[in-house]
């Protein structure tokens, strides 16, 4: 787990807010162990960070979660087809995620398996919870199930008879289930989507679960006695209890709900449960009247985010397209692909990855703006003044404002989880500052002594300009802030950065101008957008 850091908050607004607003608990869906991670589950976890570090910078407690959904049918299938017992099978792909994340560099405070016995029996004790409420009964569920998408759907929601989501084959399914009362919420679940217009977003994905909720609701099958591999319902071990429920309730068992309420008590209600489009229905409805029976509060927000394809196509390991977020970390760096998932579309809009559009933001947005824009300013503290940055003034930055301006956008856009948007903002004070270079010429300040007063003032408010991007960036790009600080000089070693935005240059520091941020990359990998770089998980693998 990372060690925590000081939290400082990003401006003084936001450190009052903090103060009134202690707590921040955000959420990633636990992801499917069935298979290695591929970059549509890093773009949640990468956002989630994101997300974590900015609320961190406000001086926000953050409980950062995430995890993995290791039961059910899919992952026993898995494990089979490379004969591995389902518990050796999880956890060699459970390593393979935490490496990921590692090298992705993602803070997260908790890391929660199904299979841990904290959840385990905390599952037992909420399911039996929900049946003594009457809330679970017995009954015979007889339909269709989608093994990848571990969902039930009925014969009249199917898409051309294959599973209405991911358009893959269906099991016909006849069998003795326990079911949810799902029915018995539906008022109560309309009741608070008008209520909380905010509940689910963007818009469009509120509207659209909202339409399923206004119409007939049935009851949910949330028990298996045809899967082996998951937790035995605690009144019936001939069962074992619906994969979508042991996994949803990750959510509260991970902050100790309901033996150890310490965790509880503070984070929950949820801030936000980052999810993708295609498990609204589990959290918009399924999630909200579980929680509702076990009479607990709703999380404040479900935000929804998009798809992405592969230079056009689905991510499929079918169609072996599935990029493995390390092969592009290995050949560009954590942070241009950070940047890049989360600068190229807005959050809640599906997007495209290709090679092409990757290297083009590394050269543009990271190479030519921001890397110039350091390598341009050091080259002249070097030139201009033996390499130690002039005295700094604040009443007389002139780019102080803008400076100012851009942290406000920022935390507007970030408070709305418009990671794009903010990082436009941010990248539009990048370019002001390179402006500022050209329109001050320095070079020309430079040749006559009686302007060292006004050569001192652009090249202190430049540096200072450099400092509060690094900061800016941090949350999206953490290893850059720092590079940025070492390279300005007030970092050393192994320190954490400055993350003290409203903090003035010290006097004296002297820069360490070091390699390009972002070297050009002239072109793209040999074999990209053809064959998957991410070995699937079959029997090789192992
Ligand atoms: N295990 C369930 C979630 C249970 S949460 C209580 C599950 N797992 S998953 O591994 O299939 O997918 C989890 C998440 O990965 C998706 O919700 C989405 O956030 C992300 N993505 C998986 N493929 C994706 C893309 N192609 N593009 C973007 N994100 C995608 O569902």
């Amino acid at each position: 787990m990372p060690k925590k850091k000081k939290p400082i908050a990003i401006n003084p607004a936001e450190r009052i807010a903090a103060m009134n607003k202690q707590s921040f608990y955000l959420t990633t869906p636990i992801y499917y162990v069935n298979d290695i991670p591929h970059i549509g589950h890093s773009y949640t976890t990468i956002a989630a960070d994101v997300l974590a570090r900015y609320r961190r910078l406000q001086l926000c407690d953050v409980f950062f979660l995430t995890g993995t959904d290791e039961h059910g049918q899919k992952i026993q299938k898995a494990a089979e087809s490379c004969s591995k017992t389902p518990h050796d099978f999880v956890d060699t792909v459970v390593s393979k995620y935490k490496n990921v994340w590692k090298s992705l560099n993602i803070s997260n405070d908790d890391f929660i398996r199904t299979t841990d016995d904290r959840h385990v029996q905390r599952v037992k004790k909420i399911f039996k919870k929900l049946f003594e409420n009457g809330d679970i009964y017995l009954g015979e569920y007889e339909g269709r199930y989608c093994v990848p998408c571990e969902s039930f759907w009925t014969e009249t929601q199917l898409d051309d008879g294959r599973c209405p989501e991911c358009k893959r084959a269906v099991e016909k399914v006849k069998e003795k289930n326990y079911f949810f009362r799902l029915s018995k919420y539906q008022k109560q679940l309309i009741e608070h989507y008008h209520k909380h217009p905010e509940f689910v977003q963007p818009e469009s994905r509120r509207n659209e679960i909202f339409q399923r909720i206004i119409s007939p609701i049935e009851d949910i099958s949330i028990s298996r006695s045809a899967v082996t591999w998951g937790i035995q319902v605690p009144m019936d071990t001939t069962h074992t209890i619906y994969v979508w429920i042991d996994a949803l309730l990750n959510y509260i068992t991970a902050l100790g709900y309901d033996d150890d309420m310490t965790l509880f008590q503070k984070f929950w209600p949820a801030n936000v449960h980052i999810i993708g489009k295609e498990i609204l229905w589990f959290h918009g409805a399924i999630w909200p009247a579980i929680l509702m029976s076990l009479n607990i509060e709703l999380p404040l927000k479900i935000f929804t985010h998009g798809w992405w394809t592969i230079e056009g196509q689905k991510i499929s390991k079918s169609l072996g397209n599935a990029i493995d977020p390390l092969s592009i970390i290995h050949l560009y760096g954590t942070d241009a692909y950070r940047y890049f998932l989360l600068r190229e579309v807005p959050f809640g809009l599906d997007g495209n990855f290709s090679y092409s559009a990757l290297i083009s933001r590394i050269n543009s947005d990271l190479g030519n703006d921001l890397g110039n824009l350091l390598q341009r300013a050091l080259t002249m503290v070097e030139k201009y003044f033996d390499a130690a940055i002039p005295e700094y003034s604040e009443d007389e930055d002139e780019l102080k404002e803008s400076s100012q301006n851009t942290c406000d956008q920022i935390n507007k856009e970030l408070d709305n989880l418009q990671f794009s948007k903010a990082l436009e903002v941010i990248w539009e004070f990048i370019g002001k500052a390179n402006r500022f270079i050209e329109g001050k010429k320095p070079w020309t300040l430079a040749k006559t002594s009686a302007h060292r007063p006004q050569l001192e003032r652009v090249i202190s408010s430049l540096a200072k300009a450099i400092k509060d991007i690094s900061i800016f960036i941090y949350p999206f790009m953490p290893n850059t802030c720092v590079e940025i600080q070492k390279q300005l000089g007030i970092l050393e070693g192994d320190e954490p950065p400055c993350l003290e935005y409203q903090q003035s240059m010290r006097n004296g520091i002297i820069v360490k101008k070091g390699n390009p941020l972002f070297p050009r990359i002239e072109k793209e990998p040999e074999n990209s957008g053809k064959e998957t770089t991410m070995p699937s998980m079959n029997k090789k693998t192992f």
